[in-house]
């Protein structure tokens, strides 16, 4: 699948590290707490079990669905929900975990949805933050890796359903050339990468 990619932004042993990290502050700031871990399928599938596994402490896991893009490369505003989850959320501290911060409309969506509900608390960890694509105010509590405002694909996250199971992240050639990139701009985005996560 690799030869359908024009370049690589982060591959395995980067993409571990990062979510290693998340997962010290989450046992930290979770210390003494069983929280409830509620996955957006069906990206945040991945991140969330190698983010589950790093964590020596109690916790339960659900998930819920969600979709907004369709096949396009642009949120089309709405949420559609799928799969969708009757935990008792009441008094719970509840954190959401999804593979991309994008408009921010999904996770807000939801960090509403379980205040609504009575959690505790919400808070919320994304393998990947794309901050220049917010449509509506919403930051993460973990963040994980800052990426640039063009579509990404691999390590959960699709092009048309297909390609979540790349062990790496990069730009798919045929999104590149929907959305415009030269040459230029992917040396520029590739370059970027160290600085944007020092
Ligand atoms: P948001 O609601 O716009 O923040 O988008 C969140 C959802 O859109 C994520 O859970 C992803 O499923 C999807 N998404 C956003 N950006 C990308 C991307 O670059 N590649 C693949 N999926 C994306
Ligand atoms: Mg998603």
């Amino acid at each position: 699948m690799e030869k359908d990619f024009c370049c690589i932004l982060y591959r395995e042993p980067a993409i571990r590290a990062a979510i290693r990290r998340t997962a010290r502050r989450l046992a930290q700031d979770y210390e003494g707490q069983t929280p409830v871990v509620v996955g957006i399928l069906k990206g945040a599938a991945f991140f969330m079990v190698h983010l589950v596994q790093e964590l020596d402490m109690l916790l339960e896991i659900e998930f819920v669905q969600s979709s907004s893009y369709g096949s396009a490369l642009r949120s089309s505003g709405r949420i559609k929900r799928g799969l969708d989850t009757k935990f008792e959320a009441k008094g719970r501290h509840v954190l959401l975990v999804d593979d991309i911060l994008d408009s921010g409309r999904t996770l807000s969506h939801f960090h509403a949805e379980f205040e609504r509900r009575g959690a505790a608390s919400v808070r919320s960890a994304v393998l990947f933050d794309k901050p220049g694509a917010r449509k509506i105010p919403y930051e993460a509590d973990y963040p994980g890796l800052t990426v640039p405002d063009v579509w990404l694909t691999g390590y959960s996250l699709d092009y048309k359903g297909l390609y979540r199971n790349c062990r790496f992240v990069g730009i798919l050639r045929e999104t590149a050339r929907i959305q415009g990139l030269t040459r230029a701009h992917l040396r520029r985005l590739v370059s970027e990468k160290k600085t944007r996560n020092d």
